[in-house]
């Protein structure tokens, strides 16, 4: 399997138009690139629509409910997600963890609810500042989230580390600092859960750009990238998509 790149678009674009012409963009450069996996987080109001376009895309959500139904105003189930064929969904990104204030317990019973419906949750973890101790940040919220869950269900799950302060802020890490959290996390995974090194997949997210995303791709321990701002501006997400297949296939 190459390189995952799981685009998150959060609250844009603004009509199903440009959406729907973003999605045909990315869908047409994808042709020929099977070793990129794709896969397109969109806002809920689009998926249905999306789903509908036949393409190499796969389809993921940027949140979901932890109950499958009931009196949850404003909420969307795991169960309604994998009803329109997604695949993924983002649970723990920066953004609801601190401007929605979700925490750990709720985050991990999302995580559950998601992996019952077969959905592989994409568990984002990141510290606000990489300050001393931030490692055991990161490691609380590994806790946090994945408690409660066995190997076989670790197996399944996709983890993004996502520093806070490269999230939109235009300051990557460096592929050196990620890969030592990457380390970390996978030391974590082991001596927990008895989990091999290549498995859970481990991407990085942080103001990935066609600048940068070369230094990224080219680290084997770096599974993938989560990007968000430049997976919504096309000329700047073609690039990058072009850049990471020209690297995979050098
Ligand atoms: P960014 O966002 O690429 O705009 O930094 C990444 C993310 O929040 O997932």
């Amino acid at each position: 399997m190459g390189k995952i790149v799981v685009a998150n678009w959060k609250m844009n674009p603004q009509t199903l138009k440009e959406a729907e012409f973003l999605f045909h963009s990315f869908c047409d450069a994808l042709i020929g690139k099977n070793k990129i996996s794709l896969i397109i987080c969109p806002p809920f109001i689009y998926i249905d629509f999306l789903s509908k376009i036949k393409s190499n895309i796969i389809l993921g959500a940027q949140d979901c409910h932890w109950e499958n139904s009931g009196s949850f105003t404003g909420e969307i189930s795991p169960l309604m997600l994998k009803n329109l064929g997604v695949k993924y969904v983002i649970l723990g990104h920066s953004e609801r963890r601190w401007i929605m204030n979700e925490d750990g317990k709720m985050i991990n019973k999302k995580v559950k609810a998601a992996l019952r419906q077969n959905l592989i949750p994409i568990l984002a973890i990141g510290e606000r500042v990489r300050n001393i101790g931030y490692e055991n940040v990161l490691i609380n919220q590994l806790i946090e989230g994945l408690e409660g869950l066995n190997k076989n269900d670790i197996e399944k799950i996709i983890i993004a580390y996502e520093p806070v302060w490269a999230i939109g802020s235009g300051l990557a890490d460096k592929p050196q600092d990620t890969i030592k959290v990457i380390k970390l996390i996978q030391g974590f995974l082991n001596s927990k859960f008895k989990m091999k090194k290549s498995t859970p997949k481990i991407l990085y997210g942080g103001s990935i750009n066609s600048e940068n995303v070369v230094d990224f791709v080219k680290e084997p321990l770096i599974d993938g990238l989560l990007i968000g701002g430049a997976s919504v501006d096309k000329e700047e997400f073609l690039r990058v998509i072009n850049i990471i297949f020209k690297y995979e296939n050098h």
